[in-house]
């Protein structure tokens, strides 16, 4: 407990968002006071309607990227998940200036509120797309860093201050770099993005589910709630200066998916930069946290069915609409 009576007075950067809006109602489950601050650009009120009118409950509509609109918030508060950013592959590789902008000026304005507030903890959503085809599987948090496009360059970079900003001014910050998340409310809206929400947008609308090459390719797929655990785990932790891998520890096939799923398939070209495998090592996790997955793959694709209609509004892509949608992608990175 601290002085508000609260158990923590948390800050959720990106907290309308997919993950975000999870860790949200997990931490005023717990009894945290809560502050969002999400300018709205992808995520929704939707997200939150679970928490809609909660007393403690505090909606920031802000850009991170404009220090003088975030300042304030950060006073009196004693940790902040930071997970705001642009979470797009294509897009970022069109137009790479509003990702440097929000995920790295944005991310240089979340330390220096805090620390100008004197925020103790912060938790960063790294991404795994820093390692960008590894040499290793499953791949360590020593491995190489090779971002492949401008999203996975700028999330890495603002990895990079977060550890600057422990370094050289104490900051008790640590880094969670997130695999393939998946869950209730993946971002569906917009452009065209992770294999879930597309999937279930299709299986709802009975067309077929748009594969990548043979299908063969595997990811490591991480239940939301599981990534939430492992965020609040690490605010509380004895730990400053980490990065950590969070995977489910395993890898399934898109085809593994397909079956659990259901439904008629047709294939599409496989994407230049894009990994085969992705298998995080969760070892250093595991030791350093005690933390470890708890829902299985064929569990939580059983909840996303439960949740379809979540998906109803979603964009329905199509193999035509899929190669307009990535010809940039083709025309930069297949070089
Ligand atoms: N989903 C995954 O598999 C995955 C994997 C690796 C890393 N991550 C990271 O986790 C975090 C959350 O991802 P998500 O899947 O929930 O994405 P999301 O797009 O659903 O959530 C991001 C949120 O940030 C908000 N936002 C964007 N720009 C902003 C700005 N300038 N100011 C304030 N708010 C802004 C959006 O409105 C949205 O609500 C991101 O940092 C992402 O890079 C996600």
């Amino acid at each position: 407990m601290n002085a508000t009576g609260a158990e923590h007075v948390s800050i959720v950067t990106g907290g309308a968002g997919f993950i975000g809006s999870h860790l949200v109602e997990r931490l005023l489950a717990d009894g945290d006071r809560v502050r969002v601050i999400d300018d709205f650009s992808g995520g929704s009120e939707a997200n939150l309607a679970a928490v809609r009118g909660h007393p403690n409950l505090e909606i920031h509509t802000a850009d991170i990227a404009e220090f003088e609109a975030i300042r304030s918030a950060f006073q009196g508060a004693d940790r902040v998940f930071h997970l705001a950013a642009k979470a797009d592959i294509v897009p970022s590789i069109q137009n790479p200036m509003p990702y440097h902008r929000t995920n790295v000026d944005g991310t240089i304005n979340v330390l220096e509120a805090l620390r100008e507030a004197r925020v103790q903890r912060l938790v960063y959503a790294a991404s795994s797309s820093c390692y960008g085809i590894p040499d290793v599987y499953p791949t360590p948090e020593e491995s190489a860093i090779r971002p492949m496009y401008p999203y996975a360059l700028t999330k890495y970079l603002g990895e990079e201050y977060v550890r600057h900003w422990h370094q050289t001014y104490g900051v008790a910050a640590v880094s969670l770099r997130l695999f393939n998340v998946y869950g209730p409310r993946v971002r569906t809206a917009g452009n065209y993005g992770a294999v879930f929400g597309v999937f279930m947008a299709q299986k709802l609308a009975g067309k077929p589910l748009t594969v990548v090459g043979d299908g063969a390719q595997t990811r490591d797929f991480t239940f939301v709630t599981d990534v939430v655990e492992a965020f609040v785990q690490a605010s509380v932790a004895d730990v400053a200066g980490e990065v950590m891998n969070v995977g489910s520890g395993d890898t399934y096939s898109v085809n593994r998916l397909v079956e659990l799923i259901g439904g008629e398939v047709v294939h599409i070209p496989k994407r230049p930069g894009e990994p085969d495998c992705t298998f995080a090592d969760t070892a250093r996790i595991r030791r350093v946290l005690g933390w470890g997955p708890k829902v299985s793959f064929e569990d939580g694709v059983d909840v996303m069915l439960e949740n379809i209609d979540g998906w109803r509004e979603a964009p329905i892509w199509t193999t035509e609409k899929i190669a307009d949608a990535t010809r940039d992608w083709f025309r930069y990175l297949g070089k």
